[in-house]
């Protein structure tokens, strides 16, 4: 075999609590169901997240399946909505916790290691409603107090938890660049947000510690999207340009999840324009006593940066473009379903920048994916979907990660974005991500060939 990964590694794929299971007896809205209910133009083909892949009702059955493609493990969220009925004490809805309590029992069952994140881009509604969500810090405090929750009730069983799914999505999309509800462009309050993020994560990891949920093993991290920044040429102002996105796209939760602090260049950055966050020294200390176990890292795509050609406008308010601009760059791979960039190197770069800027913390690719529109074109006689270009992709990127490996990262597993094709935040059912096909109008699902190649993999811990 030419590519061994290392033992006990991690093989599976990773969904979402509101991607996958339905909205089924679930009492409270997220701020995705509170969207798609008002404005439900706003997803692809009008499909809102009521049935998705009905997981809710089918996790048997999904779980046994995805044994069946040799996974060992796999990462969802607990659903703060479907969980908690009263979000200022943490009360438990009695029938969020079975559901939870029953699939991961059946998880680990079958043998397969549960992952869980507590947090999905699905905050709930109300807590939006009242408080702004994010940009408060009581929200914080109950985050922490949801997270305790979840601690005391299933930490016997699990060993690997994360706080948040890609925080800078949150704030990319809901205050910036406007593809999550309300869609506002606001970088103080985005900026906020992301420091009010920082904190929650710190102070459900400060509850984890406290009560002594770390034990036997048990873990805490985070699940960051890291987009590796490329600046256009060698040039001086290019590669500052491309700096600058590293550090306010990566680094404003890459440094303060594992090193406990915010990139000095940043807060210098924002002070001097004015756009620094409220923050108390307490707070500050809090995050810096708190920082986590491990990182799960979902790699997509790279970011291709250049200087600015001009000044940037700041009459409409400031954006972080007022210090790079994006490259097109020519000749770029592109997914066009998705429009992101194919660079499998970029996994490897990430690899060796834990490694050598981030002491080399225990890591893992928590997501990486391919998500493709009219698979059904590719379904053969059999019924099986020929979905050549994935394993290419999930080969091409292991090869990149087998090497980051081998060079001493210290990485753990590899999850692809996912095992069952489920609904995304706007694009609902467009593009699709799984190893297994599902048929919306009768929910069949029906195993991929790069599920069957994934099998031979996992089984064989390498290829
Ligand atoms: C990640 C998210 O951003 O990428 C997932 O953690 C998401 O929730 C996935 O579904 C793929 O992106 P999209 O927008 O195509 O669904």
């Amino acid at each position: 075999m030419k590519y061994e990964f290392p033992k006990n590694f991690l093989w599976g794929a990773a969904t979402s609590g509101p991607q996958a299971e339905g909205t089924f007896n679930k009492k409270h809205r997220s701020v995705f169901d509170y969207w798609y209910d008002v404005e439900p133009d706003a997803f692809f083909d009008k499909i809102g997240p009521a049935v998705t892949s009905n997981f809710y009702n089918s996790y048997k059955e999904d779980l046994a399946m995805l044994k069946s493609i040799g996974f060992n493990s796999f990462r969802t969220s607990i659903q703060w909505t479907r969980l908690i009925d009263d979000f200022e004490t943490a009360t438990i809805d009695e029938d969020g916790f079975r559901f939870y309590n029953d699939l991961i029992n059946e998880a680990l069952k079958l043998g397969l290691t549960p992952v869980i994140t507590l947090s999905h881009f699905d905050l709930p509604y109300e807590l939006y409603e009242k408080y702004g969500g994010w940009e408060s810090k009581h929200v914080s405090d109950l985050f922490a107090l949801y997270a305790k929750k979840c601690f005391e009730l299933f930490s016997d069983r699990i060993k690997n938890w994360t706080t948040f799914n890609e925080p800078m999505v949150v704030v990319e999309g809901q205050y910036l660049y406007q593809f999550h509800y309300p869609k506002l462009v606001d970088a103080k309050k985005a900026l906020q947000a992301a420091y009010n993020i920082n904190l929650s994560s710190a102070k459900a990891i400060k509850a984890f510690k406290d009560g002594g949920f770390d034990k036997n093993g048990a873990r805490i991290g985070i699940v960051l999207n890291l987009t590796p920044s490329y600046a256009r040429s060698e040039d001086k102002k290019d590669v500052q340009a491309a700096n600058f996105a590293d550090i306010f796209f990566n680094r404003m939760f890459l440094d303060t999840a594992v090193k406990g602090k915010f990139p000095e260049e940043l807060v210098e950055v924002l002070s001097r324009d004015k756009m620094l966050w409220e923050s108390t020294d307490e707070e500050l200390k809090l995050m810096d006593e708190n920082t986590v176990d491990f990182l799960g890292i979902n790699y997509y795509q790279p970011r291709r940066i250049k200087a600015r050609d001009d000044e940037f406008d700041e009459s409409k308010g400031w954006m972080p473009e007022k210090y790079f601009d994006n490259y097109i760059m020519p000749g770029r791979r592109m997914n066009p379903y998705r429009g992101w960039e194919i660079y499998p190197k970029a996994i490897y770069d990430i690899a060796i920048n834990i490694k050598e800027n981030y002491n080399n913390i225990p890591w893992y690719i928590s997501e990486n994916g391919m998500g493709v529109e009219g698979e059904e074109k590719f379904r053969n006689k059999d019924g099986m979907i020929e979905d050549k270009y994935r394993i290419d992709f999930v080969r091409e990127h292991l090869e990149c990660l087998h090497k980051g490996i081998e060079e001493g990262s210290n990485c753990f597993g590899y999850h692809m974005w996912t095992p069952i094709d489920c609904w995304s935040w706007s694009n609902a059912y467009k593009n699709r991500y799984g190893f297994i096909s599902l048929n919306l109008e009768n929910q069949e699902k029906t195993i991929k060939e790069s599920g069957y190649w994934f099998k031979e993999v996992a089984e064989n811990n390498g290829f």
